[in-house]
């Protein structure tokens, strides 16, 4: 057995990471009865907290009544609720609703959606995914290729298929050296270029998070520039799939990320907060045209997973979506979101703080050497992994990344707490941050 004496393969193999015993509302409590506030719910997953006695309650009934039916030969009540539920939040947009156990499935799937598309309209030419530099999509082979972290695909690059990435949309640290305002969006106008190298033809889909995940933390694009991505999709027959898999159901403070900007999704990857962190799932929704076609050809849509559309993710998806509606979540989201913003807004002089960006409740922070220059940190000191063992050891839980400036250096962080956490939540969670940023500096 390895230093850290367990049968359990942690991802640090010499440290074992504390033991959480129990979870309520927005904290977390370990074998020594310590306490942790989470204040990016999981990995921005765990949208109604912890221990919610109704998240229970939908899975024990689902489980009593019928655990598992394969999606091929049997549908069940539950699923046809919440795929319904799911159409609804879209506000009909989305038709038809795919439902996978995460969102590095809900990706692939919504990927491989497009493709049967094109394939069913006779153009079976069309395969490539464009995607941006410094996305994540997930951690599976297809998905691992369209994300664009340097540091999540070093490892595996000889299996990863490169069909295009385009700059990210990252106004703190333009690729093209514009000012936010003032930069024709250039960012978004990349993708016709890709797509034209790439050949139209052979182009079946780009794919894009509306607000950054962990890649580079809740940095995003004006709202105009979806409606320029919008139209170079559309002139070139290429489809937009959206990656909501960490902003859909509420996280930015509309049911899903697109309604900011209005500007509509071909196909949609959800994940996380779709069973509000009480079951592993993910979906691809699409609309009632990618639906008809690929029913109007072959028929079917076969390549799913064991636990495709399991009921009991099903119950959690519809008991989530009921919650988040009858309590408002999605507002309180919003609300909160500005407060936790206002409250970050406090650390902009942090002579480590270089950037605070956010929608909703999805906050990044981004730390740098040198405020003036934007200079990053010496990656060597791995800034975002000491940050994150100091928010622990002073009991606040959060994420951090490391890589955002072009893969070479560069430390982020993301807060995104449960939406049920109420405005002292915050105030504790930004007051613990305070002062890990100063021990930091201090060291
Ligand atoms: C935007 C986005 N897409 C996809 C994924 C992959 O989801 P999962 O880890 O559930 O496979 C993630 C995970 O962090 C994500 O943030």
């Amino acid at each position: 057995m390895t230093a850290n004496s367990t049968h359990v393969l942690h991802a640090m193999m010499t440290t074992r990471p504390a033991s959480i015993v129990r979870g309520e509302g927005v904290y977390l409590y370990d074998d020594t009865g310590k306490r942790y506030i989470d204040g990016s719910s999981g990995p921005i997953t765990c949208s109604l907290g912890h221990g919610h006695p109704e998240m229970a309650e939908a899975l024990m009934e689902q489980m009593g009544r019928v655990a598992y039916v394969y999606r091929l030969d049997f549908t069940t009540p539950v699923l046809e609720e919440a795929a319904a539920k799911v159409s609804e939040a879209t506000n009909g947009w989305m038709d038809k609703v795919f439902f996978v156990s995460g969102g590095s499935e809900a990706t692939e799937s919504a990927v491989k959606l497009a493709r049967k598309y094109h394939m069913e309209r006779g153009e079976p030419g069309r395969y490539k995914v464009i995607s941006r530099w410094l996305s994540y999509h997930g951690m599976t082979m297809g998905a691992l290729a369209w994300s664009g972290m340097p540091g999540r695909r070093a490892e595996f690059g000889p299996y990863l298929l490169e069909t295009g990435h385009i700059a990210p949309a990252y106004c703190y640290r333009c690729w093209f050296g514009r000012e936010p305002g003032r930069c024709g969006l250039e960012c978004a106008h990349a993708l016709e270029r890709e797509i034209l190298l790439q050949g139209p033809q052979t182009v079946a889909a780009f794919i894009a998070e509306p607000v950054s995940g962990m890649g580079l933390c809740a940095a995003h694009p004006p709202d105009e520039y979806w409606g320029v991505i919008r139209d170079i999709c559309d002139r070139y027959g290429v489809l937009l799939i959206l990656d909501e898999v960490m902003t859909g159901f509420g996280r930015t403070g509309k049911w899903f990320a697109y309604m900011h900007s209005g500007v509509k999704p071909d196909i949609l990857a959800l994940g996380k907060g779709l069973g509000g962190g009480y079951f592993p799932l993910g979906a691809a929704a699409v609309t009632a045209e990618i639906a008809d076609a690929i029913a109007k050809g072959s028929g079917s849509f076969t390549a799913g997973h064991t636990w495709a559309a399991n009921p009991m993710g099903a119950a959690v998806v519809s008991r989530t979506i009921d919650v988040l509606r009858r309590d408002q979540l999605v507002e309180r989201a919003a609300e909160l979101g500005l407060y936790l913003g206002q409250k970050l807004g406090t650390l902009a002089d942090h002579p480590l703080v270089g950037d605070i960006r956010g929608r909703g409740l999805m906050w990044g922070v981004e730390l740098v050497g040198d405020k003036k220059t934007k200079e990053p940190c010496d990656p060597g000191k791995k800034l975002y992994q000491h940050l994150a063992a100091e928010c622990i050891r002073q009991g606040l839980y959060l994420l951090t990344s490391g890589g955002c400036d072009q893969g070479r250096a560069g430390d982020i962080l993301m807060l995104a707490p449960p939406f049920i956490a109420a405005r002292e939540h915050i105030d504790e969670i930004v007051g613990i941050l305070g002062r890990v940023l100063n021990t930091l500096t201090e060291r």
